[in-house]
């Protein structure tokens, strides 16, 4: 497409939030400052676009958040941008502002938003992967992943000495949404007995045989990561399920929850973040519209962001091999 005149970006984080978003703004912020552009901050997501929440942003906004967790653009999940007259008020909203261009730093519910804008009001966007979720094609990683196993990680090793200590079975369910990519990272990474995510179904009885194998090999403690969403239910309902066919066992469960998505982002989800935002104003500068950004190999690639949102990333089955060798 034909690069437009772009003179004002806005910029917005949308969905839950993830590790990483802030150091995403602050970069695309600075990249736009370097290309002489006005940046607007768009707060609560595509809400504030349509309760006109939008400030003009100058380098103070951005001094010292890199390193900082969550979004200072703050984000919200917006019933109403799912409308057309919501869509329409947004529309509004930027044109008052003179804002040309968006930046849209989300999940696939986020990136969906700014491939509809784009369509019916030809605003140029660009989408950021900004998920602990992993759940988006178009990118090896998504912004916030990687510091979420970490802290799933360091949390579990905690478990791992209380259950050694005690010799128990604890069922720990990681977020995730419907995708396994936490799971399988931080079950192999914390040495997990066995790792159950909603892309495939674990039959209980599979599992019962697999702990009371464990138990023959005298494991002092087994840990069972359950990722949210799952087809085999909650991570308390397995446990009860378990709890009936292993009643020797001692049996506690922890939800890891919302502290997954909390903390200073990794080194590696810095870096993400900020080769990204640079990507994103470099990308919209020269005519890359309706396209996410994202790194493969290593490379920033621009992905359309129907094919991005497409649930076609999945867990890779190496993994998961690796994961069985490992936890038998
Ligand atoms: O998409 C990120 C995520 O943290 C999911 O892993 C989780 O299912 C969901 O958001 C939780 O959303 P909320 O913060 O609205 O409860």
């Amino acid at each position: 497409m034909e690069a437009k005149t772009i003179k004002k970006i806005g910029v917005l984080t949308s969905g839950g939030d993830a590790p990483g978003m802030n150091a995403a703004i602050r970069a695309a912020v600075r990249a736009g400052f370097y290309y002489n552009l006005e940046m607007y901050g768009i707060y609560r997501g595509y809400e504030g676009m349509i309760q006109n929440d939008i400030k003009k942003l100058d380098s103070k906004y951005i001094t010292h958040v890199l390193e900082r967790g969550g979004t200072f653009l703050k984000s919200a999940r917006s019933d109403e941008f799912r409308t057309p007259e919501g869509r329409k008020k947004a529309y509004e909203n930027l044109k008052n502002h003179g804002i040309d261009a968006l930046i849209v730093i989300g999940g696939d519910g986020s990136l969906t938003g700014a491939h509809l804008f784009f369509q019916e009001y030809g605003i140029p966007a660009i989408g950021l992967p900004g998920t602990i979720d992993n759940d988006l094609s178009g990118t090896d990683s998504t912004i916030g992943f990687d510091t979420a196993c970490n802290t799933a990680i360091e949390a579990i090793d905690k478990i791992r000495d209380t259950a050694t200590s005690h010799d128990r079975l604890f069922f720990v369910e990681v977020m995730g949404r419907d995708a396994g990519f936490i799971a399988v990272n931080a079950g192999i990474g914390s040495a997990a007995a066995a790792i159950l995510i909603p892309e495939n179904k674990t039959p209980i009885e599979t599992l019962v045989e697999k702990l009371k194998t464990r138990s023959k090999a005298m494991k002092t403690s087994n840990i069972v990561i359950v990722a949210e969403g799952g087809k085999s239910g909650s991570a308390q309902e397995i446990a009860d399920k378990v709890k009936k066919f292993l009643p020797y066992y001692d049996i506690k469960v922890t939800i890891l929850g919302h502290l997954q998505r909390g903390g200073a982002p990794t080194a590696f989800d810095r870096l993400l973040a900020s080769k990204l935002g640079v990507a994103a104003v470099e990308g919209l500068l020269q005519g890359k519209y309706d396209v996410m950004a994202g790194m493969i190999n290593n490379k920033v690639v621009f992905t359309p962001i129907v094919k991005a949102i497409v649930d076609d990333k999945h867990v890779d089955d190496e993994d998961l091999r690796v994961a069985n060798i490992l936890s038998t």
